[in-house]
């Protein structure tokens, strides 16, 4: 017999980065109403107590820079302390939505840019899921879903650096679906195509009519649209599903 949501995920933590985004509170929000304790992590503490005040404490606001790498690992140390101290259940999921999106074409992309387009939407992904699997993994359950892109899974013009941070980000996702499979733990992606959040808040109104057409339902997606298909591939309805990558895009050709 399979286990429902609400009896996994009421025993369960869920870890969503970007919580305090358009499709990161979106996500909080699903976990939230499936009985999760969710740690919202971001770094905007004002908004974070905004989402702490609102939900209660089922949600536990974690306030640090995902791609520093040493608050990362303190975040984790601080994560299985309240575990242990039975202050949140094991950590059963994982959400890596953190990202930024810094388009410019190749002749004036700069090493910056695309080295923090890596750092936040790769390399803090990856150590999450290597800290996240560790303690999963001695529960022998758990689900790891990766924000990725439609413009990684098929290019975009004037958006390389941001396409190879994600299309690198759904290679890891394929792989570690296999590694991670024996001991319990699912890996899987959503690419969202067009979603109405601030990440996409400078297209004025003419940009997005060039994107509309572009897609065959003619309109943005909703952050709530996107958080059902990452909420789907967290949950236990999902339990053999893993290595995939779900398009949430409206039927998108960037
Ligand atoms: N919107 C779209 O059309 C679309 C399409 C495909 C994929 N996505 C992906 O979906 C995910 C969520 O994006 P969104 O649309 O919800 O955009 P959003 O509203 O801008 O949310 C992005 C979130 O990431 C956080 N973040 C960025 N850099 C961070 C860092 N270094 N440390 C900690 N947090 C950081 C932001 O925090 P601050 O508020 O503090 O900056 C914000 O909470 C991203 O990975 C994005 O690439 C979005």
């Amino acid at each position: 017999m399979s286990i429902s949501d609400s009896e996994l995920l009421s025993k369960a933590s869920v870890l969503v980065t970007g919580a305090t985004g358009g499709i990161g509170r979106a996500i909080v929000a699903r976990c939230l109403a499936a009985g999760a304790t969710v740690f919202a992590a971001g770094r905007n503490e004002a908004a974070l107590n905004e989402l702490h005040e609102s939900a209660g404490k089922a949600l536990i606001p974690l306030c640090y820079d995902v791609s520093d790498e040493n608050a990362v690992k303190d975040t984790f140390r601080q994560l299985q302390r309240m575990v242990s101290d039975g202050v949140a259940p094991p950590l059963y999921g994982l959400v890596n939505c953190a990202g930024v999106m810094l388009e410019s074409p190749l002749s004036v992309t700069k090493m910056d840019n695309l080295k923090a387009q890596l750092n936040i939407n790769l390399l803090a992904p990856y150590q999450h899921m290597q800290l996240a699997s560790r303690l999963m993994s001695r529960l022998r359950r758990g689900s790891i879903v990766n924000v990725v892109s439609q413009v990684g899974e098929q290019g975009s013009s004037g958006m390389s650096a941001y396409a190879a941070s994600k299309a690198a980000l759904t290679g890891a996702t394929k792989s570690l679906a296999k590694e991670l499979a024996p001991v319990g733990i699912r890996v899987n992606a959503v690419a969202p195509g067009f979603i109405d959040t601030s990440l996409t808040s400078h297209y004025d109104e003419a940009a997005q009519q060039a994107v509309f057409k572009r897609v065959a339902s003619g309109r943005a997606g909703t952050p709530e649209e996107v958080a059902d298909a990452i909420f789907y591939l967290l949950s236990p309805q999902a339990g053999y599903t893993s290595g995939q990558v779900l398009g949430v895009d409206g039927v998108f050709t960037p």
